[in-house]
């Protein structure tokens, strides 16, 4: 089908083969630190040092870190369809780069980015991968303190939504990759698209939370099962 628009949405099971830990499995990030401590305002509020602690870390950790076969895949999917009058919407909830590192030109990051610095204070935005630290003067308001990950933290709303619904209503079908299904609003795109009329595919390690929502399922490691199912979309078109 010429001009056909999927949406793709991916979460931490897409990085997962990269090395960069996932959230919610055994052995999760969720399992070693408590997220109302290092992933809330309130949090931040307590104890800023514990949560800029929490990010230098992952800062550290996505330095070394590189695109596995599923972002590489996304990425060629991208060209493929734009090559054939159509269009891919690459949604992420992952914090990482590494979908653009794998050559993907537009993606969405609806809950920020790992190595972009935003001021409390004044929420100025800059790229940085350096550690934050408590003396870094924010440049547009030339106040310190204030220097947080430009990350969308429990009890904040994700970014770009507006766009997200416009794009995921005009979609041909939807795609969830690599994501629990158990953070909303992303976890409750797929029963939007079914509503919509929209087809609905789960790749996944395992059955996500909300599996039986999806008309296809795909199980077994992103590295693998992407790189596949790429290849089928694109000769089916
Ligand atoms: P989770 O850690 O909750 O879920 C990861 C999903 O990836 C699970 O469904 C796994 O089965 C799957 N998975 C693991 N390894 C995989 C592999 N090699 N191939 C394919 N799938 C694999 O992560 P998310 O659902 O992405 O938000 O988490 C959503 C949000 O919760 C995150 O963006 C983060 C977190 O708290 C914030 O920090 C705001």
């Amino acid at each position: 089908m010429n001009g056909m628009k999927i949406f793709v949405l991916t979460g931490a099971g897409v990085s997962a083969e990269s090395g960069l830990g996932t959230f919610r499995d055994k052995d999760g990030v969720w399992t070693k630190y408590d997220l109302s401590e290092v992933a809330t305002p309130e949090g931040f509020a307590r104890n800023p040092a514990l949560v800029r602690d929490f990010y230098n870390a992952r800062r550290a950790n996505l330095a070394g870190a590189a695109p596995n076969a599923a972002h590489v895949a996304l990425a060629r999917l991208e060209a493929g369809l734009a090559a054939r009058g159509g269009e891919l919407w690459l949604c992420t909830q992952n914090v990482d780069d590494l979908h653009e590192k794998a050559g993907s030109q537009r993606v969405i990051h609806m809950h920020g980015e790992l190595a972009v610095t935003r001021c409390h204070h004044c929420q100025a935005t800059r790229p940085d991968t350096q550690a934050l630290t408590a003396e870094a003067v924010c440049a547009a308001c030339g106040r310190d303190g204030g220097a947080r990950p430009h990350v969308v933290w429990f009890g904040e709303t994700p970014l770009f939504m507006d766009a997200i619904e416009d794009a995921l209503a005009d979609a041909d079908l939807f795609v969830s990759i690599g994501t629990s299904g158990s953070v909303y609003p992303a976890a409750g795109f797929v029963s939007e698209a079914r509503a919509m009329g929209i087809a609905t595919c789960e790749i996944n390690l395992e059955p996500s939370s909300n599996a039986y929502v999806f008309d296809e399922k795909v199980y077994g490691p992103a590295s693998e099962t992407v790189p596949a199912w790429v290849e089928r979309v694109l000769d089916g078109l």
